[in-house]
């Protein structure tokens, strides 16, 4: 039997490296270490190595196109199939960010809604029956967290599909270059707007794949420690990596969303930051 395949973006540091090293410690498998960049990724790779762990490497830049299809098709060809997609990259603009606010949406769905969701659909052919997919969220991917009521039912619709949710993360970038965000009730968040689209995704993805036996969930790590949040935060990436290897290795079901301290979440509830996670 071929040995089982793990793919982890962004894995070069801060959570999807954590990611790797419980994956390399816990599981018996091949587990993909993957970076933007190729220098950051190898030394990421040599560090672990050094712990007497076996990741291996391979450039993925999820914003790019040729780099999707370069990593799929080495996939394709060494392995076939992967049993493991951790969709971990992203990116935030932190309040005292100087770009300008159109940058920063444009930016922020890019990198962690279209690119994930691309990537994504590049890879389901190679995922296989029984494998397991988990979008790493954020508390900010709450529904309640988008201020108009219209806007949460379009989101919530289970009639939503790709295209029409990729048209819905559109026309918030376009509100925003027209400086409308906040009439236009998507509130001020970029992040916020990012994340709701990575779960929505989530669960259109779970029930798509469903008759497959493929898992497809969502987690919130907790305010990790990490260059994300200038170093601050209350959990090690360590100690998130824990929920996102549970999550993959014994998921508890697909279509759900799961914080930092195992709490399955509705989406669609009242925002639950206040009894569960003060910080994100
Ligand atoms: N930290 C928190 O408190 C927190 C809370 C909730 C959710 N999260 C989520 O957890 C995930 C990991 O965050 P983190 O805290 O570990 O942040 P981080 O330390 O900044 O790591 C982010 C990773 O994503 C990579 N990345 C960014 N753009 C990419 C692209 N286009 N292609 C491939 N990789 C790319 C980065 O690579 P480079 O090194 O090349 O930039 C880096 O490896 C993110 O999805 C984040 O939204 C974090």
């Amino acid at each position: 039997m071929s040995k089982k395949v793990a793919v982890v973006t962004g894995s070069n540091k801060g959570l999807g490296f954590a990611i790797v090293k419980a994956l390399c410690s816990n599981w018996n498998g091949t587990v993909y270490l993957t970076s933007r960049d190729q220098r950051r990724g190898q030394s990421a790779c040599e560090e672990l190595k050094n712990l007497g762990l076996s990741p291996v490497f391979h450039q993925l830049d999820v914003t790019d196109e040729s780099s999707i299809k370069k990593f799929r098709d080495y996939i394709e060809e060494n392995h076939q199939q992967i049993d493991i997609l951790v969709n971990n990259a992203g990116i935030l603009f932190l309040k005292d960010a100087k770009e300008p606010k159109e940058f920063q949406a444009e930016q922020t769905v890019s990198v962690n809604f279209f690119a994930l969701a691309n990537f994504t659909e590049a890879m389901l052919p190679l995922i296989k029956n029984g494998g397991t997919v988990l979008n790493i969220s954020s508390s900010s991917g709450h529904l309640s967290r988008i201020p108009s009521e219209a806007l949460r039912q379009k989101f919530i619709s289970e009639e939503l599909s790709l295209q029409q949710l990729k048209e819905l993360m559109n026309s918030y970038v376009e509100s925003v270059k027209e400086g409308r965000e906040i009439e236009d009730g998507w509130g001020d968040s970029p992040y916020v707007i990012s994340k709701v689209g990575v779960n929505a995704y989530t669960f259109m993805l779970s029930r798509k794949l469903a008759e497959k036996g493929i898992t497809v969930n969502c987690m919130h790590p907790g305010y990790v420690i990490s260059d994300m949040t200038r170093g601050v935060g209350s959990v090690t990436p360590e100690q998130g990596a824990q929920l996102a290897l549970k999550l993959v290795l014994d998921p508890p079901g697909t279509g759900l969303y799961v914080w930092h301290d195992g709490t399955v979440v509705p989406w669609d509830g009242p925002d639950p930051r206040g009894f569960i996670d003060k910080k994100m």
